[in-house]
């Protein structure tokens, strides 16, 4: 199981010292000392003002990277961007599980979107949508005549589905516009055709042609993962059932579920920033997709194997891309896809599902034993020990004995400081 013989698999990864972990990646990932240096950078003044408007200085955040992935017999360190403690320490320790019994298995649908167009005022809604899929033919070369290279490439306007709606306005036709976006998110390429689709529905149907924007709730552009987590590495087989006794409130209770699904997007997302992809879209699509059926529920599922062994299963919309948009202007974005060693968008959100499911199962093992204050609390007591004055040694001294005494507090890291010294 190796990416170009190298292994992701690393103990006391965590222990190592900044510059000892870069040295790691930039040997897994071939980086060059231009690329290794990156890491060290702020991003560019000029890129900034050009990615938004109005800027004033750019603002950092973490990057960090999980290890231990092993993903469809490959092996990947992951990237991740996040201002929460714990989540990149958790991804790891769950990947490291999973790669026991063989790491994530993923599938991966064609990446397809859909693009809306809503079309009001017509006399006759039934005859008008008659009309679209009569001229489907037609729409679907002008949709591909707005986008030649995506065209070239395997990609475009594939289909075409027409739905009748009702609404306190009367009835309404959305007509939904399939493209295979290949390789980008496809938010640009599905918005430039559903707009140069207006003055010719118009015309088909004599209705008038309100909206048109690609829908966020990518269900065309599904991506799973699977994994088998071993029991005794969890602690065992009871543990394996308190685990599940945890997730069953996830897949009945909206409350839970929605907690249950924000530990999946603290992976997700993380990974989605590091890859310079729109995490605001990945969220809609996921809980878009979490209520599909009607109640909002877990994007993952979780049994127990023959052998007692937990299997764990994620399904979620990822629409990322490797080219367009941030992606290609910022280079921290582009150090992070070679870090991943990724070749498509289908790879990467076969990595960005595995590490849902990695970040899932790693909080619900927390919260279905120890709770997760634990973890959180030995960074918090760090942080704390720091804001007092401490410097090397002594943080780590100060925050055990604060930990120890469960009094993690400013003024008690000062007296400590000041018993040290
Ligand atoms: C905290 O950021 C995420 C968790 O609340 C997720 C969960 O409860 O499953 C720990």
């Amino acid at each position: 199981m190796s990416n170009n013989g190298k292994s992701s698999k690393v103990s006391g990864f965590y222990k190592l010292s900044v510059e000892k972990r870069v040295e790691f990646v930039r040997n897994f990932s071939d980086l060059t000392e231009e690329e290794k240096r990156l890491f060290s950078t702020c991003l560019d003044m000029d890129i900034a003002d050009r990615m938004i408007e109005n800027v004033l200085g750019t603002f950092e955040l973490p990057l960090g990277v999980a290890v231990n992935f092993v993903i469809n017999g490959k092996d990947y360190l992951i990237p991740m961007v996040t201002e929460e403690s714990s989540v990149v320490a958790a991804a790891s320790n769950a990947a490291k599980i999973a790669r026991i019994k063989g790491g994530f298995k993923t599938e991966c649908s064609n990446p397809l979107m859909i693009g809306q167009i809503q079309i009001l005022n017509m006399d006759d809604v039934a005859s008008a949508a008659q009309k679209i899929m009569d001229h489907k033919r037609e729409i679907l070369q002008l949709a591909n005549a707005q986008d030649k290279i995506l065209v070239d490439l395997g990609g475009g306007a594939k289909d075409l589905e027409v739905r009748i709606l009702d609404s306190p306005l009367g009835k309404m036709i959305v007509v939904h516009l399939i493209v295979d976006v290949r390789d980008a998110m496809g938010a640009n390429a599905v918005n430039t055709m559903c707009e140069a689709l207006a003055t010719y529905l118009e015309e088909i149907t004599n209705g008038k042609v309100r909206l048109k924007i690609l829908s966020n709730l990518a269900d065309r552009r599904i991506v799973k993962a699977k994994a088998v987590f071993d029991k005794e590495k969890m602690g065992g087989e009871h543990v394996v059932d308190a685990f599940l006794e945890s997730y069953m409130l996830a897949s009945i209770d909206p409350y839970r579920a929605a907690t249950h699904n924000k530990g999946i997007m603290n992976g997700i997302d993380a990974l989605i920033i590091a890859t310079g992809n729109d995490f605001r879209a990945i969220e809609a699509g996921a809980h878009a997709y979490a209520a599909r059926n009607g109640k909002y529920t877990s994007l993952t599922r979780y049994h127990k194997d023959k052998n007692g062994d937990l299997v764990g299963e994620i399904e979620l919309p990822l629409a990322v891309g490797i080219v367009g948009g941030a992606a290609n202007m910022h280079p921290k974005a582009k150090l992070c896809r070679k870090i991943l060693g990724i070749k498509t968008a289908q790879e990467l959100a076969e990595v960005v599902a595995s590490l849902g499911l990695a970040q899932n199962f790693a909080a619900v093992l927390a919260l279905s034993t120890t709770g997760i204050q634990k973890g959180h609390m030995s960074l918090h007591a760090k942080n704390i020990a720091v804001m007092a004055g401490a410097k090397g040694e002594e943080i780590d001294k100060i925050a055990e004995r604060m930990i120890k005494e469960k009094k993690i507090k400013l003024d008690r890291a000062k007296e400590i400081l000041e018993g040290i010294r």
